[in-house]
């Protein structure tokens, strides 16, 4: 008998992606056979990439990579996570400051669904402190970010905002 393929969904914003995101992405791949990276269609909240942009720059970021998968969705993440067959939701922590809402959104998805299982894995203390609002903040006035997201994200973010060093 043929083990099951164990699926995972890493949602989020991903407004936009950035190499805390992907660091948390090659852990959950030692844990996991397939990753969807799932980009939340959200109309209530403003961000700076449209959908299109983002999974688009997702996409370049893995280009190649059989066990990344992209999508978008709406609605309720556990009913996404059942229609994908999935069998964990990713969540990356950063500080302390993370852990609060992270168990809240946790148990509030394990009540609607108890099948579906929230892993929380430690990013690699070179992202502790990144974050794509940041990350957004410091490119708008001209910081240089270019060690902190995939060259896909980097060239999108010098067109969003010229003020971005190369
Ligand atoms: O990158 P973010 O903005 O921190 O991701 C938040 C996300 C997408 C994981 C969360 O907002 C979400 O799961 N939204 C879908 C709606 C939902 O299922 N809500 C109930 C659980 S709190």
């Amino acid at each position: 008998m043929t083990a099951k393929k164990k699926t995972a969904i890493y949602p989020g914003s991903f407004d936009p992606l950035t190499n805390g995101h992907i660091d948390i992405i090659e852990r959950a791949l030692d844990i996991f056979d397939e990753v969807i990276i799932a980009v939340l269609h959200n109309p209530n909240k403003k961000v700076l990439f449209t959908m299109d942009e983002r999974v688009k720059m997702i996409k370049q970021s893995f280009n190649g990579s059989k066990s990344v998968l992209v999508d978008s969705f709406g609605g309720l993440l556990v009913d996404y996570a059942k229609m994908k067959n999935a069998v964990a939701i990713i969540r990356g922590m950063r500080a302390l400051s993370d852990f609060e809402s992270e168990f809240q959104m946790a148990l509030m998805n394990r009540k609607l669904n108890k099948e579906v299982q929230s892993v929380f894995l430690m990013t690699g203390f070179r992202w502790i402190f990144t974050s794509s609002s940041i990350i957004k903040e410091a490119a708008q006035f001209g910081g240089d970010i270019s060690d902190m997201v995939p060259r896909a994200v980097h060239i999108k973010m010098m067109e969003k905002y010229p003020e971005t060093k190369e």
